[in-house]
């Protein structure tokens, strides 16, 4: 014995039996991707398979367990105890999409709120306690308020780049309604002022990576409180910032969500307030003018 005490971890009571839960469900949609599923639509392009059903029914059953007091909102329609102190909003599966086409990533999303007796529902809680687990990959993203954010049990944090043209962000499209989003040009204006915009299908990921500092922000419209409360405490937790685009403070019902390392979060909110203004967008060649100009090419070299 060297005499000297292994710190002791305050213990995170909802991490621990959260991680415990996404570990355990994340094993079965490895399971279920490997043997690949059937897909069904819900709409439009928004797909479902029965590794969603399975996942969110499983984790409901967990969470009734671990947490019998807690409400449950998932994405598959559980609504339970929705007059709780605490409440789970879950993810059961975060990149559908990518899973039913064979593309591995997608995660496990469990994010948990605190909502004061007598708050009307209109108004959020407190997110205190968020996982998010990548069973492709082995990655369990964890945070719980004011202790800081861990990736497989070690401190993570964003990252210092401190311009957008320096950066790598990502983004994602709605599966509903695609023509009536404007994502596509605000996709097209930042790719051509960062070194890239991603656009790896699972947003929760997206903001577990912002959160890691591999991503230096995302942003993304009409998204749901089951994409985003886990990833949103990340980020928080991990030293960034969350904020609407104008730099509102984010609502889990607001439907739109940037979240950045907070040193680049300015400089993005200035970009979306002149992109929705119309002011200062860079130009690029519209694809008739390409073909124009490569046409012209052609008939000059022969
Ligand atoms: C989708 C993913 C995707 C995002 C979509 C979400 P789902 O969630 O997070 O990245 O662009 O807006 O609906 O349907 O795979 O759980
Ligand atoms: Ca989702
Ligand atoms: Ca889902």
């Amino acid at each position: 014995m060297s005499g000297v005490q292994a710190a002791v971890e305050p213990e995170w009571v909802w991490v621990s039996k959260a991680s415990a839960i996404a570990r355990e469900v994340g094993a079965r949609l490895r399971t279920f991707f490997s043997e690949g599923v059937e897909t069904e639509y819900k709409g439009d392009v928004d797909l479902v398979t029965v590794a969603d059903r399975t996942s969110e029914k499983l984790i409901r059953e967990r969470l009734a367990a671990a947490f019998p007091e807690h409400g449950v909102f998932g994405e598959e329609g559980t609504r339970e105890r929705l007059g709780a102190e605490f409440r789970w909003y879950v993810d059961p599966l975060d990149g559908t999409t990518n899973f039913t086409h064979g593309f591995p990533q997608f995660c496990v999303s469990l994010g948990l709120e605190q909502r004061p007796a007598g708050l009307p529902p209109e108004q959020d809680g407190t997110l205190v306690a968020a996982v998010i687990y990548d069973p492709m990959r082995d990655e369990l993203y964890a945070a719980e308020r004011g202790r800081g954010a861990r990736l497989n049990g070690k401190p993570m944090h964003v990252s210092r780049r401190p311009e957008l043209a320096e950066s790598l962000v990502a983004t994602g499209f709605p599966s509903s309604k695609r023509h009536e989003n404007p994502n596509v040009h605000f996709y097209q204006e930042f790719t051509l002022r960062s070194h890239g915009v991603r656009r790896a299908g699972s947003a929760a990921l997206d903001l577990a990576y912002v959160a890691a500092g591999r991503l230096d922000a995302f942003w993304e419209f009409n998204l749901n409180p089951w994409d985003t409360a886990a990833g949103i405490l990340l980020v928080q937790e991990a030293g960034g910032r969350v904020s609407g685009f104008s730099g509102k403070p984010f609502r889990l019902d607001s439907r739109e969500v940037l979240a950045s390392n907070g040193l680049i979060h300015v400089e993005l909110m200035d970009l979306f307030g002149d992109m929705f203004a119309g002011r200062n967008l860079a130009p690029i060649l519209t694809p008739r003018q390409f073909a124009a100009q490569r046409a012209a090419r052609a008939a000059k070299a022969n």
